[in-house]
């Protein structure tokens, strides 16, 4: 391994997961060969698979090899028998553990409209056309690990559930702050989400959010939605969003949501980050924001634009290759623009393409790019 090598874990996890990581490991290769990438790839495994052998959603040498390395891009977890497994063990050794554990908090989504897909959209195309936004979660707080929570027993055979959606002044600043970052490289607009009507956890959201803009950011317009009137607000003209900052499970719920924008949850990728560490090192994982969707497992159809997104955006934020990240999304845009569709983004065309095709696509798209 030469010195300036950096390092890429792949990690394929469940359902899905090895065949559209399968594609994105073409794309990987493509660059390392045409643009002297230069990556070292380690491949790991991580999700029901890795419980059926050794008892536990992730390894401690994953844990160990994702934390060494530059950055992780990774499939997809569940399925089959997740739901069986003990629960101490999903939330002590699963994706939620790994990504509070190596404080990974801030969680790009950005939504793209590609023009190609403006039809395949559920929502009618001029309302679709020419969304690009970014919906940034936070990852490490909020209703996911908030204390207490449980499932405890109130006599009578009766039980009670309970989780808790609690921010300190520093989650609140350290996951506003990268918001207000992204507003100031794009657009100049950040949207506060959050329940300041009804919640006490987001009234402090909300001031510690102004506070920060006051300090540090006066050149960033800054506007505030309660989470429902930004649901709404989503499907209704996302085109008034730059980039929304929100709690975690509000988070999780738009970026659903806002995947009806790019034509199907299979196209819409994402980066977890941490802050960097004394040596300016940080911790990256990028994974498409779909699941392991069980249903179409092992069949060869499920959309890997996801996830070559996903890659992307590591070669954006973890690799300094923005032109390359660029090429990709142009090959990308490329191949829609040639009316390849997985069955997913059919759309109003007729004959779809199998994963594995979708990736002879975009690899094709990416040759006539390079020559
Ligand atoms: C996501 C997913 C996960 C989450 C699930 C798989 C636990 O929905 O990344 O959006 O809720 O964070
Ligand atoms: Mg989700």
């Amino acid at each position: 391994m030469t010195k300036n090598e950096r390092t890429m874990v792949v990690i394929p996890g469940d359902g899905i997961g090895s065949e559209i990581i399968g594609q994105a490991s073409r794309v990987v290769e493509w660059f390392d060969r045409h643009r002297g990438l230069g990556l070292d790839i380690k491949e790991r495994q991580l999700g029901v698979n890795v419980y059926e052998k050794h008892g536990t959603l992730i390894q401690d040498e994953t844990l160990e090899a994702i934390e060494a390395a530059d950055a992780t891009l990774f499939g997809a977890i569940g399925g089959d028998g997740y739901d069986e497994i003990p629960r101490h063990i999903r939330t002590e050794t699963g994706l939620l553990s790994v990504r509070r554990r190596l404080a990974m908090f801030a969680n790009i989504r950005p939504v793209v409209a590609f023009d190609a897909l403006v039809d395949a959209s559920s929502l009618k195309p001029e309302i679709v056309r020419g969304v690009n936004m970014i919906i940034l979660r936070e990852l490490n707080g909020g209703l996911y690990f908030g204390q207490p929570r449980g499932i405890e027993d109130i006599g009578n055979g009766e039980r009670r559930g309970f989780n808790t959606m609690a921010y300190t002044t520093p989650e609140i600043r350290r996951v506003a702050r990268v918001g207000f970052e992204l507003a100031k490289e794009r657009g100049g607009h950040l949207t506060s989400v959050d329940k300041a009507n009804a919640l006490d956890v987001g009234e402090l959201w909300r001031e510690e959010v102004i506070r920060l803009g006051a300090e540090e950011y006066p050149d960033v317009l800054l506007n505030h939605l309660y989470v429902d009137n930004a649901m709404l607000q989503v499907v209704r003209d996302p085109k008034q969003f730059d980039v929304v900052v929100t709690e975690n499970t509000f988070g999780d719920i738009m970026s659903d949501c806002a995947a009806a924008i790019g034509g199907s949850l299979g196209m819409l990728p994402s980066a977890s980050l941490s802050d960097p560490d004394k040596e300016g090192r940080r911790q990256a994982f990028y994974e498409p924001i779909h699941g392991c969707a069980p249903d179409i497992a092992g069949q060869n159809v499920a959309n890997p634009i996801g996830t070559i997104l996903s890659f992307a955006m590591a070669m954006r934020h973890s690799f300094e290759r923005p032109e390359d990240a660029t090429l990709l999304e142009s090959a990308i845009a490329n191949t829609l623009a040639a009316g390849v569709r997985t069955a997913d983004i059919a759309g109003d065309v007729s004959t779809t393409v199998s994963t594995t095709a979708m990736g002879d696509a975009i690899l094709d798209q990416l040759d006539r790019l390079a020559r």
